[in-house]
């Protein structure tokens, strides 16, 4: 089979996408409408022609914007609907979603409603086509300590609804001690833990993310190489990286999809995962990262089912379950 079917019809797990990322244009402005909220965009096309990132910070200044059309619960469901029935189309059998608490709670909106928006949705998901998706709320890492310990307040008694943590937003300055016991009262609740690190921050950022958040997956970590000792410790202890290459691409990490280090991580023997991060603002789904990176690098077959394999060796599915992939 030509490799661009097998890339598109593979089952795969997408276990790094920030489902408020996957907010497009049209459905921010139909809610803006909808809720009666004024956005300083104009239309669909001057809000597209605003997604010129020149680094993480410049999209999240937009990304914060998009989210402020979400009020209701109707709205979260509505936007996570709409992203499964694409992860759905992209043979996507498992999604591990991130929200965005602070995001909406600082606006003023409930917590539950958030969480029971976006948890409606993939339940109705799991119902209609088997694919089971999880939440892993994440804190914004440019809030303090406390408001993360309060939003874990928040979440408590929604416990059974999130299945781990992540930590997201403003990498730089931000370094994962800065959250450290509020990570360790995390994993007494029995929550995965994982967080963002080695994007626009150093090798030492996956480090201490490892060593005092004890997270079990590194977001992004593509600033590993920099570092042989640490990337030797990735492989050896098998610890996956769930890499966005569009994302890479259009938040200047990297120039071109041909100088991405997908190649050099896999080549590494590291448990690399491909994934969208924000589909709605880098330029595509799961599959459209994958054809995208395959086009530009000297990648074939074997990686491809390598890349599958990982994305279910790493997600956090029961172990039953993730065995029938593997
Ligand atoms: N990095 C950090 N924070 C984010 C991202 C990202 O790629 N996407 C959404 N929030
Ligand atoms: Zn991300």
């Amino acid at each position: 089979a030509e490799l661009s079917n097998i890339l598109r019809q593979m089952p795969k797990a997408e276990l790094h996408m920030h489902i408020e990322g996957s907010l497009e244009p049209e459905l921010i402005f139909a809610l803006a409408e909808r809720n009666g909220v004024s956005l300083k965009y104009a239309s669909v096309d001057e809000l597209r022609r605003a997604y010129a990132f020149k680094d993480l910070q410049s999209f999240l200044d937009i990304y914060y914007a998009g989210a402020s059309v979400l009020l209701t619960e109707q709205d979260f469901y509505d936007m996570t609907w709409a992203y499964l029935q694409r992860a759905h189309a992209d043979n996507v059998r498992h999604s591990e979603l991130f929200f965005d608490p602070q995001t909406h709670t600082e606006r003023g909106v409930d917590f539950g409603t958030v969480v029971n928006g976006i948890y409606r949705a993939t339940q109705d998901a799991q119902e209609k086509w088997g694919l089971s998706a999880s939440l892993i709320m994440c804190f914004l890492r440019h809030l303090s300590e406390e408001e993360a310990f309060a939003t874990l307040e928040l979440a408590l008694p929604y416990r059974d609804k999130i299945i781990g943590i992540g930590l997201d937003s403003s990498e730089l300055g931000h370094p994962p001690e800065k959250f450290a016991r509020v990570f360790a009262r995390c994993k007494d609740l029995g929550l995965h833990l994982v967080a963002h690190a080695g994007e626009e921050g150093p090798p030492e950022y996956i480090r201490t993310a490892l060593d005092l958040l004890q997270v079990e997956r590194i977001d992004h970590g593509v600033r590993c190489l920099e570092d042989a000792e640490l990337t030797q410790r990735l492989a050896r202890d098998r610890i996956p990286l769930t890499v966005c290459p569009l994302s890479n691409i259009k938040l200047r990490v990297f120039d071109q999809a041909k100088d991405h280090n997908m190649v050099q991580l896999l080549d590494a023997g590291l448990v690399v995962t491909v994934n969208s991060d924000d589909p709605a603002y880098f330029g595509g789904y799961v599959n459209e990262n994958f054809l995208q990176m395959f086009a530009a690098l000297p990648l074939g077959k074997d990686h491809a089912y390598r890349l599958a394999r990982n994305s279910f060796e790493a997600s956090f599915i029961d172990q039953p379950t993730r065995q029938k992939y593997l």
